[in-house]
């Protein structure tokens, strides 16, 4: 392993500036208007595999965007890794937010500063270049490698999930290693053993049937925007707890081992609300912050909009008003049922004076991956020795839609060998990912490479 760490170590300029590459890329999933610089970075993406010493490298098209796979599986007999990853960005706005352009990479502070430099190009790319370090020092790795890359993380996934269920063949594997997720701390190696799901929908609120003046008008109608602002506020209780009929049914609660675990980890609540710019945290009762991150559902008001948002002022009796709502879901909560059991839910709260339109946008399964599997044991050996520190077990907030999918239609456990730090404002302006994460993260894979094929 000496050879791999030290041509790692050699070669990490000149795998940053390949990552700057490939940041320069604009792949933001969610614009239609993009196809052209989702195929560049699809390309992109390939070149590389092709550069790591991949073959069979192909971009598969779909509905939407590429995937892009790669293999290298001359180690008969030893385990098969699938390498799953996202090229799609986030949009950029609020663009005046940011201090340098987010497709420009800056070096600043030992982090790399740009859109995609956390989620997930930065993280994805550790592997390609774990991969080509093996290559390049032992011309062959210890085990089979897949790679999977995706350009529709960030919009849900669901072509890669046709794709799934018709190619398991081609995607069958021992384990599935993700570095899509966050360390517990700069420098701390992390496993994340959990992901919450996500129930995303939007209500629409129609009072009258046009605007209306709301100094001739107002009184003798129900305001959209009222009715939707109390609407929202029925929707937690005075414990912070959500309303939903059955919401927390399917809950599975934490074990003694959790509980014990996060006390272990002393998370400072102070620090936190201090560090995003808060006097007090707030959340469900009864549950610490870390329980309300990892293993408690949630639910959210991610837009709003209606009547007049310009600059000034217009005196309106609106007629329309809208929320975007979303619900972070854990085991065993289904996120079918729980966008029923909302709809229904919030059908009943309104006034006869409004109409109401629910409409179910996307969603994803809450996983827990059991700690004792081998290929869990392998990925906390590895992530110790590369960061030459014990390795800690979180869970997540965040979701990666797929991710239940691999683990149910393929029977493999998925490592989520995550590298970023909550602080590193994904999906926000300024987002950025340590240089010192980079490195380490590309050891963190060669070792799980060598520790998973013992
Ligand atoms: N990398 C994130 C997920 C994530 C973020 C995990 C932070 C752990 C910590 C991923 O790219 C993402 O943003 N997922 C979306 C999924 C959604 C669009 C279906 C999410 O969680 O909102
Ligand atoms: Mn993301």
């Amino acid at each position: 392993m000496e050879n791999v760490v030290n041509y790692i170590k050699q070669n990490k300029n000149n795998y940053i500036e390949e990552l700057k590459d490939y940041l320069r890329i604009k792949s933001i999933s969610t614009l239609k208007s993009n196809k052209k610089e989702m195929n560049i970075c699809a390309k992109f993406v390939s070149d590389k595999l092709k550069k790591a010493g991949m073959e069979k490298v192909k971009i598969i098209p779909t509905k939407g965007h590429a995937l892009v796979y790669g293999e290298w599986l001359k180690a008969p007999g030893k385990p098969t890794v699938l390498i799953y990853g996202h090229y799609d960005v986030q949009p950029v706005d609020p663009i005046e937010l940011w201090d340098s352009d987010p497709f420009e990479p800056v070096i600043k502070d030992g982090k790399i500063w740009a859109r995609g430099a956390n989620d997930n190009k930065g993280q994805n790319f550790v592997h390609i270049k774990s991969v080509e370090a093996f290559m390049k020092t032992k011309g062959k790795l210890p085990l089979n490698v897949k790679f999977l890359i995706e350009g529709e993380e960030e919009v849900g996934s669901s072509n890669l999930e046709e794709f799934l269920k018709k190619n398991k063949k081609l995607l069958q594997c021992d384990a599935v290693l993700i570095s899509d997720t966050s360390l517990y701390a700069e420098g701390v190696p992390t496993i994340n053993y959990g992901l919450r799901g996500l129930a995303y929908l939007e209500v629409e609120l129609t009072g009258p049937n046009r605007d209306l003046h709301s100094g001739s008008f107002g009184g003798a109608f129900a305001n959209p925007i009222n009715e939707l602002a109390k609407l929202i506020s029925k929707l937690h209780d005075k414990n912070n707890r959500v309303t939903i009929p059955n919401f927390y049914k399917d809950v599975l609660p934490f074990t003694k081992k959790e509980i014990e675990n996060i006390k272990s980890l002393k998370f400072s609540e102070k620090k936190y609300a201090k560090e995003y710019g808060v006097r007090e945290l707030q959340g469900e009762k009864g549950y610490n912050t870390l329980q309300r991150l990892w293993g408690r559902p949630t639910l959210d008001c991610n837009g709003i909009f209606g009547g007049y948002t310009e600059a000034g002022a217009k005196t309106v009796l609106p007629s329309k008003a809208t929320a975007k709502i979303s619900m972070r879901l854990v085991p065993n909560q289904d996120p079918k049922k729980i966008a029923k059991d909302f709809t229904n839910y919030v059908k009943s709260l309104v006034p006869k004076s409004v109409k109401i339109k629910v409409t179910d946008m996307h969603g994803g399964s809450p996983v827990v991956i059991p700690l004792d599997d081998p290929a869990i044991i392998a990925a906390a050996k590895a992530t110790t020795k590369a960061f030459g520190k014990k390795t800690v077990y979180t869970r997540e907030g965040g979701s990666i839609p797929i991710v239940v999918d691999f683990v149910n239609r393929l029977k493999a456990p998925a490592v989520l060998m995550g590298l970023g730090l909550d602080s590193d404002n994904i999906h926000s302006p300024n987002e950025h990912f340590s240089l010192k994460s980079f490195e380490l993260g590309i050891f963190s894979s060669a070792y799980f490479f060598d520790e998973f094929s013992k």
